[in-house]
């Protein structure tokens, strides 16, 4: 497949450069015109296969569901924006209602916003005013978003937090990073002595349980590695929540519409939330967020938070198309997430085998990590390694994203074919197997 720097490719960027702030860029030069299904092309005609899901987002293929297209192209010849705070309007309370009814048992209502980071702030406050505590708890390598509520809580990179405090009151732990346990222990050996410290620790003498309002959990770590902890973990903390009169708010932005072939990543470990967190693929790839609270904890006073794009027709019409299709293939999706999940799982397992660099696989349904560094024995993080391997793949026609320290993110959209799915593992493989070589050379 052959990617070709093009000069418009080169004007672009530099275009770029001097007009838009830094964001959170890599090195690869992508820009992405038209997304089909398993592929995408960029503005010079160069394909590639998707691994991204342009983060996760076109979980179920590349602008590729024609009913969710179908669905914008209409709503927007009628109304786009009715101020749905404000004013009334069917098409999101019958979203919000078919949300809903993919939730377990008392969820419950649905606050509707333009982001991860949006849905976060709304279960802060809510967890806040539920409560009347004003402590949150969050993890080490957490990423919940980067306005300054949810800011509090990440701590996946100082980058992202340097020079932006005060922060909210936020008590951080550690998360069950199984591959680099921070208590030194094995996983089924270790008691869960992450759970213990919680208590023991932040909760023991840094912050009472009394006035910690929620803690805040991604049931897989996105951005902060891809790191899947065991079910003793998540059910650990959801005791420790239930135990002393705190919620439990689950961030399933990045993990939950199916990425795990379950429509919420909360139910792999069979624990409920209280509140829950969404965004990302919900709206096909218009920008939504929604924070879903269980019904018994009730409603928010008058004008206590709103905004002015929340239930935005646009984006409603493509949530409501696109939840139609995940309803109506639901056990279809659930397979294939699964089947396709194992297939990569078990390429991977032998890839680790062979390759020093590779670290560490892991995932649930297909929402896979891999984890690179410089040797098996000491892992010591290997990113410039990550980053070329991202390159090289890039350069033969794959797209992938990383995470954490030295991570990447395998995330095809759920839909793919396994043909196309085993042609980028090629890929994949055929760039760790290459900076392999050289990292031993050197
Ligand atoms: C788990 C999680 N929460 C929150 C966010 C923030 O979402 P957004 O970028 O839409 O604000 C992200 C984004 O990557 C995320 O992965």
């Amino acid at each position: 497949m052959g990617f070709k720097l093009t000069r418009k490719i080169k004007s672009i960027i530099e275009r770029d450069s001097k007009v838009i702030l830094t964001t959170t860029r890599g090195e690869i030069p992508f820009i992405p015109a038209k997304g089909s299904g398993d592929f995408v092309y960029d503005v010079s005609g160069n394909r590639f296969l998707d691994f991204s899901s342009f983060i996760s987002v076109y979980n179920f293929g590349n602008n590729s569901i024609p009913e969710v297209r179908a669905a914008i192209s209409s709503q927007i010849q009628d109304l786009m924006h009715s101020a749905f705070t404000d004013f009334y309007a069917e098409q999101p309370v019958a979203f919000a209602e078919n949300l809903i009814s993919m939730f377990p048992k008392g969820f419950g209502k649905v606050f509707f916003s333009n982001s991860g980071t949006e849905a976060n702030e709304a279960a802060i406050k809510y967890s806040k005013i539920f409560t009347k505590r004003q402590y949150l708890l969050a993890f080490y390598n957490s990423f919940h978003g980067r306005t300054l509520g949810s800011l509090s809580m990440t701590a996946s990179k100082l980058a992202q937090r340097e020079h932006f405090g005060p922060f909210n009151q936020v008590v951080h732990a550690p998360y069950a990073y199984c591959y680099r346990c921070p208590f030194g222990k094995e996983y089924p050996t270790c008691g869960m002595a992450c759970v213990d410290y919680i208590k023991k620790q932040p909760l023991g003498k840094e912050t009472s349980p009394r006035e910690v309002a929620a803690i805040f959990v991604e049931p897989v770590q996105g951005e902060g590695g891809y790191i899947v902890p065991p079910k003793e973990f998540i059910q650990g903390i959801r005791e420790i929540a239930s135990d002393n009169g705190m919620l439990l708010v689950s961030d399933e932005v990045q993990s939950g519409y199916m990425r795990t072939g379950r429509f919420l990543a909360m139910d792999n470990f069979k624990v409920t939330a209280d509140i829950y967190t969404m965004a990302k693929a919900i709206a096909g790839g218009l920008p939504m967020g929604a924070t879903v609270v269980r019904k018994s904890l009730g409603d928010v006073p008058e004008g206590a938070h709103s905004n002015t794009f929340g239930g935005n027709l646009a984006s409603v019409a493509a949530a409501n198309a696109l939840l139609k299709y995940v309803k109506r293939h639901m056990a279809s999706l659930q397979s294939q997430a699964r089947r396709k999940g194992r297939l990569a799982m078990s390429r991977l397992e032998e890839m680790k085998e062979k390759y020093e660099i590779l670290g560490d696989v892991r995932g649930i349904g297909m929402m896979i990590g891999i984890e690179f560094v410089k040797d098996k024995k000491t892992k010591q993080p290997a990113e410039k390694e990550r980053d070329a391997i991202i390159s090289y793949s890039f350069n033969n026609g794959l797209v992938m994203l990383p995470c954490g320290e030295s991570s990447i993110r395998i995330i095809p959209p759920i839909t793919i074919s396994e043909k196309h799915l085993s042609e980028g593992l090629d890929i994949l493989e055929a760039s760790i197997r290459s900076v392999n070589a050289s990292s031993k050379k050197a």
